[in-house]
């Protein structure tokens, strides 16, 4: 059975290579001709094991092989043998996994070679950060994760954002991903390279190097800035171990390495916040990715946030989104063992609510059965002793795996539920509108907006401005700028909604106090770099500005619970572009067949200008007052000079790719997940000098 396991599996999560689509091997075989000649038996294996998926990237969510051949031996190592792949790596014999491990990444060690010549001169060297302003220390640039950012504490205007040019490209080696959101203290950016486990310190000015430091796991959430005593601060993050590092952002030393996990399926997604000495970190779950094989016994992960001390690393409290283990709970149709309660994790960076010293999270669906009442919720937490404040529940029933896109057997339970996946991968924001009411706002993936009362978890308003879809909804989050009393939510769905034109992929500008739509942005062609004239936002009509609805969303009544149900990466709409790209080599050029609209990033406000993107790569900026395009650049290109000498490619927009400081607006490109384009830059724009 061991030969037809991995495709069988490919057959159960819903895909299934097409015989005659280009192998994308092909492409990497031409870049390693002298491998090439003498066939590796890794390449056998792959061929056996893994090519179902990894082939066809858009259909199941996996890298290319090309992607992935870019990873250094221990991401690879690790992927199969405690990661992403793990369940999957069982069935293969222990020779084979050697053979794969071995002949997957293209290069043997991890390459640091470059950084001796990319290195700052002695003089530029220091982190300075004595006096230096704090520009933007976590995913949410502050700690109530309005993501917003001042013309003042960055050095560039609304104004400015219409004459941008590209300042200097850093590329870095062996990681087809930039998913985690840099941060900037005075003229150092720090930013991690997180597939192939390296955090760097970078000059604002040049993209010299500082200094760099070294993981020996994965690096995977967005970075957070703290002041430590006597002057010294630490860059806190997670890696997909589920460990939270801090490391000396003077010297680039680890300070401590904290494993938070509470058993092997968790990992850290969502960046670890920083308040009165406090790390608080959100658990996720590595699980959602297993069930299709129908002999795994589904699930026994579960989500939390957990509290360290930030100068010893000690844990100090857990705070557990279900309060009971999993449990054996029932057979499935084909006899495996099923357990739960499970699931209910925390993607998202964790808001901070000051006044009510208050931890704020969103929770995803259950895995399996039974559903609990903290799934796809909003929960508040004390941060001095992790008790349960309150809970708001925004779906109520959904349990989602991998397993639902063909409903395998890990996908069917008894009573009513409803599989749509529509948990909160988008950190929720805490704002203060006009007449001084605060409300924590909420976006799903289900396409809806919430507003809550801070205080008791009560709902204030909500409006339904999307279809909703597995990838979103509201994807990673949203922005608010305080001038307008705006919130800007991007729309990752790939299709609007017959009923409403005004849904769809793009942006919504809402008001805070209603949460009525004042314009909408619906990304086209141009998007994917189709050179047509650039649409306006349009200001919808009445009836679709305000379409609140009730919480929670409940399960369709029990006879139609068999409604169709979202495949793990739902195919688009929308056809997207082949996953068989190189980083290294695909020019932006190349035949594109397909074009991804969605809005998958979360947004980011700079001085009332709103920067967005979409995962086929555009980079657009609004005016957050209007909706007036005020500048647009394709980032899904080649950029064969970069400062760190290393090939570059710009790829697709998402997770949290902008920040801005010190005079320039700095963009990540590239993200090989779902069939996404890969890329392996930091752009940095400054406005033209003329
Ligand atoms: C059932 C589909 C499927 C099969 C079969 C499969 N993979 Fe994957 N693989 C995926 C998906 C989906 C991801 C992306 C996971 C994520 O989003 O982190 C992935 C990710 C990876 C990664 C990247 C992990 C990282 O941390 O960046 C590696 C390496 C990998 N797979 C290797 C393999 C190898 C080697 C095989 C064959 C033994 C294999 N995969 C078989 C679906 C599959």
């Amino acid at each position: 059975m061991a030969a037809g396991r991995a495709l069988a599996l490919a057959l159960a999560m819903g895909m299934l290579a097409s015989a005659c689509a280009p192998r994308p091997g092909e492409a990497v075989a031409a870049e390693h001709g002298a491998e090439a000649a003498a066939v590796h038996p890794g390449e056998a294996a792959y061929e056996q094991w893994c090519a179902s998926c990894h082939d066809n990237g858009a259909e199941t969510g996996a890298p290319s092989l090309a992607a992935i051949r870019t990873l250094n031996r221990a991401t690879v190592k690790y992927a199969l043998e405690l990661g992403y792949m793990s369940q999957l790596a069982t069935d293969v014999p222990k020779e084979e996994l050697a053979q794969l491990i071995d002949w997957i990444p293209s290069a043997e060690g991890v390459n640091d070679t470059w950084i001796e010549a990319a290195r700052c001169p002695v003089k530029a060297r220091e982190v300075r950060l004595d006096g230096a302003p704090r520009i933007s220390t976590t995913f949410g640039v502050t700690n109530d994760a309005t993501r917003a950012q001042s013309a003042e504490a960055t050095g560039i205007s609304a104004e400015q954002m219409k004459d941008l040019e590209v300042a200097w490209v850093a590329a870095f080696p062996q990681t087809p991903t930039m998913r985690s959101q840099p941060v900037i203290v005075g003229d150092t950016i720090f930013v991690a390279a997180t597939d192939s486990g390296r955090l760097y310190a970078l000059d604002t000015n040049t993209g010299c190097v500082k200094w760099h430091y070294v993981s020996d796991m994965t690096l995977r959430s967005s970075l957070t800035f703290a002041e430590m005593a006597r002057g010294k601060g630490a860059i806190v993050m997670g890696d997909a171990a589920g460990k939270v590092h801090a490391v000396d952002a003077q010297t680039g030393r680890a300070l401590w390495v904290t494993d938070v996990k509470m058993n092997s399926l968790n990992r850290i997604t969502g960046a670890p916040v920083v308040h009165n000495g406090k790390v608080l970190a959100p658990i996720s779950v590595i699980e959602s990715n297993f069930p299709p094989d129908d002999g795994y016994e589904c699930c026994k992960g579960q989500g939390a946030v957990v509290a360290l001390d930030l100068a010893s690393g000690e844990k100090l409290w857990l705070g557990r989104t279900i309060n009971e283990d999993a449990k054996p709970t029932r057979l499935g149709r084909t006899g495996t063992q099923q357990w739960g309660p499970a699931g209910a994790m925390v993607w998202s960076t964790p808001t901070i609510d000051p006044k009510r010293n208050l931890v704020i999270i969103g929770t995803g669906e259950n895995l399996s059965w039974p559903a609990t009442e903290t799934s796809d919720a909003i929960i508040a937490y004390d941060i001095d002793t992790g008790e349960r404040r309150w809970v708001f529940q925004a779906t109520k029933a959904d349990i989602w795996n991998s397993a639902c896109g063909r409903r395998g057997a890990n996908c069917d339970w008894p009573g009513e539920y409803h599989s749509p996946d529509h948990d909160f991968g988008a950190t929720s924001m805490l704002v203060t509108t006009g007449n001084g009411t605060e409300l924590i706002i909420a976006g799903q993936k289900s396409g809806v907006v919430w507003a809550l009362n801070p205080d008791t978890g009560q709902l204030v308003w909500s409006n339904k401005i999307g279809r909703g879809s597995a990838m979103g909804g509201v994807h990673w989050g949203m922005a608010y700028d305080d001038a307008s009393e705006m919130i800007f939510a991007p729309m990752n769905d790939p299709s609007a909604m017959p009923e409403n034109p005004n849904t769809g992929p793009g942006i919504h500008a809402l008001n805070a106090s209603t949460g009525a739509i004042a314009w909408s942005y619906k990304t086209n062609a141009r998007d994917c770099g189709e050179d047509i004239p650039a649409a306006m936002a349009n200001q919808p009509a009445p009836e679709w500005r305000l379409v609140p609805i009730a919480a929670p969303i409940l399960p369709p009544p029990p006879r139609i619970t068999q409604a169709p149900v979202q495949a793990p990466a739902a195919p688009r709409a929308v056809p997207t572009e082949g996953a068989s790209r190189s980083p290294a080599s695909a020019p932006a050029s190349a035949p594109r067949a397909r074009c991804r609209l969605g809005m998958s990033p979360a947004p980011l406000v700079i001085d009332g200008a709103v920067i967005t993107g979409t995962s086929q790569g555009m980079l657009r900026v609004f005016d957050g007052a209007t909706g007036a395009v005020l500048f647009e650049y394709m980032t899904n290109r080649a950029f064969p000079e970069t400062v760190t000498g290393i090939a570059g490619q710009g790829g697709s927009l998402d997770s949290a790719p902008y920040i801005a400081g010190d005079g320039a607006l700095f963009v990540q490109s590239g993200y090989a997940r779902f069939g996404q384009p890969p890329g392996n830059v930091l752009i940095a724009f400054r406005p033209k000098t003329h």
